[in-house]
């Protein structure tokens, strides 16, 4: 994947948040760090279509998000993980992970208790099946956050 900002300026009213911004991400892992107010979330905003930029082009793989239509295309091959994302706290694991693969149409018990022992396989939270996500560190309810993301 390749994410291209091109000149990118946000403001909002009076305040610019991001100014004439060039970047270029590609393959791999990449850390975005800046102090409180330095646009980091703008920019991510940006890069999912929640937000639009006051001037300059953002592409996601070539993909320039300038319309509805691209937007939607990009949203297909982009996931988006914010720190905060509307776990039930007073769920145990498993049940957490059971309600967000029933909002997603897993309908099956048998094929839906499968599943969700694979995830938590997957994200090595298997030791915390039976315990309260309110208990979870904040590190583990991240982890927690991957597959709700498919
Ligand atoms: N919706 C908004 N309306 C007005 N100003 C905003 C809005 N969103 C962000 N800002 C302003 O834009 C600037 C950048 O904010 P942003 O939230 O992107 O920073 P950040 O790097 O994510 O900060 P933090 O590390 O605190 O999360 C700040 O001055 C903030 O007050
Ligand atoms: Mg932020």
């Amino acid at each position: 994947m390749n994410i291209s900002l091109r000149n990118v300026t946000k403001r909002f009213g009076q305040v610019t948040a991001i100014q004439d911004l060039n970047l270029e991400i590609g393959t791999g892992v990449f850390a975005l760090l800046g102090p409180n107010g330095a646009g980091k979330t703008t920019m991510m905003k940006m890069l999912v279509g929640l937000l639009a930029p006051t001037s300059g082009q953002i592409l996601v793989d070539g993909i320039s998000l300038d319309s509805k239509q691209n937007i939607e295309k990009v949203r297909h091959i982009i996931n988006y993980l914010p720190q905060e994302f509307g776990l039930y706290p007073s769920l145990k694991v498993a049940e957490e992970l059971d309600y967000f693969a029933q909002l997603r149409g897993h309908q099956d018990f048998k094929r839906r208790t499968a599943l969700i022992e694979r995830l938590l396989n997957v994200v090595g939270l298997q030791e915390k099946k039976y315990v309260k996500v309110s208990t979870l560190s904040g590190g583990m309810r991240q982890r927690l956050g991957l597959p709700l993301l498919y």
